[in-house]
């Protein structure tokens, strides 16, 4: 099959594809493979190349559907393509087989982060949007109306950032005078609002940025649902795969991996457990998880902060998480409370 390429997607590196591809390629014959963030089709692609692989791939952003319709003309009996976001993995996989691997590259595609229009990078001079798709609202009606507190509280959260309160601030400071409507404004306010001894590895901005992009997406809700679903919806004897790129993202995948893997009995020793039952839907898991060669950081830095988590589903049946979801609950309730 000849695949086309157009020059941004050759610019395009799918992080840590190799480990991706070697866990997938283990699996026995006719194996169906849900890539739940398609992007630049990276690993759909890579996977489709396999014999007896069946890939179902989602993406939220409807900006990918031209690539991904094109693989389906490609591969017409071995890949499908639906723009939903992965909180809503039953709905795809009712109409599909039970799941052998399901696989979560999270966060920003490189096709989103360059693409200055949608606002997702401090180098754009554009509107401060940030939807990834099916989103409700802009980033920008974000830091147009929400009060000083709500603001304060989201950049500390989702962004950890120490000087929440100074930048939330400034942002209605800035907004009393003319609506914020560029990430140029915003960077500027950030920028004021930073102590000029700040950690010069990291941009001053992205700890905000990652915050209203967070909030704006509702990203640790999709997260927690996301992983929730795939482990009620996969094989028994199946595996979840996640690449996570924040500290936030990787503390849930931690969380749920090693929580409720048979090496663990009881999810919190300081919580009792929702029913008698061991919630084991994992086989052991030790905190064991890969990162970029030093090849592909040479190749491409910005995989630096990747870290991939694989974890096989045991025979148990699935038990509603209760306790997951209330170790982060401050998070989807920031997510889903504030506005
Ligand atoms: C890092 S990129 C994936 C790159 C891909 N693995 C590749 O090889 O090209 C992440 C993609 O996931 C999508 N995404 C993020 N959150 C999502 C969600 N909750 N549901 C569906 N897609 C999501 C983004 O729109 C983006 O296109």
């Amino acid at each position: 099959m000849n695949i086309t390429f157009t020059s941004l997607e050759k610019k395009h590196f799918p992080v840590m594809l190799d480990e991706v591809i070697l866990t997938c390629a283990h699996v026995k014959e006719d194996q169906l493979v849900i890539d739940c963030t398609f992007g630049g089709g990276g690993y759909s692609k890579a996977l489709l190349k396999l014999p007896n692989i069946k890939v179902v791939a989602l993406d939220r952003d409807k900006s990918v559907t031209s690539r991904a319709k094109q693989l389906e003309k490609d591969f017409p009996k071995k890949f499908n393509f639906y723009n939903e976001k992965f909180s809503n993995l039953d709905k795809v996989i009712k109409k599909e087989n039970k799941p052998d691997i399901i696989i979560f590259d999270l966060g920003l595609s490189t096709f989103q982060l360059q693409d200055y229009s949608r606002g997702f990078s401090f180098k754009s001079k554009e509107k401060i949007d940030m939807q990834m798709g099916l989103s409700k609202i802009s980033a920008e009606k974000v830091i147009n109306t929400l009060d000083e507190n709500n603001l304060k509280l989201i950049i500390k959260i989702l962004g950890e950032e120490q000087e929440a309160g100074k930048i939330a601030r400034n942002i209605i400071k800035a907004r009393a005078t003319k609506k914020i409507d560029t990430v140029t404004e915003l960077v500027r306010i950030i920028e004021t609002s930073k102590k000029k001894n700040y950690n010069k590895k990291i941009n001053v901005c992205t700890k905000t940025f990652q915050a209203l992009r967070i909030f704006t997406n509702k990203e640790t809700t999709e997260l927690i649902e996301g992983l929730i679903k795939a482990s009620q919806l996969i094989k028994f004897g199946g595996k979840i795969i996640v690449i996570s790129f924040h500290s936030i993202e990787d503390k849930i995948v931690k969380y749920y991996f090693t929580n409720y893997s048979s090496n663990k009995s009881n999810p919190s020793r300081y919580m009792p457990t929702e029913s008698n039952q061991k919630n084991s839907f994992f086989e052991k898991y030790k905190n064991n998880f890969l990162t970029p060669s030093p090849e592909e950081l040479i190749k491409n830095p910005a995989s630096r902060s990747a870290k991939l988590r694989k974890a096989v589903r045991t025979k148990q049946e699935f038990v509603y998480p209760k306790e997951f979801i209330e170790k982060f609950k401050k998070y989807i309730e920031i997510e889903n409370d504030t506005l």
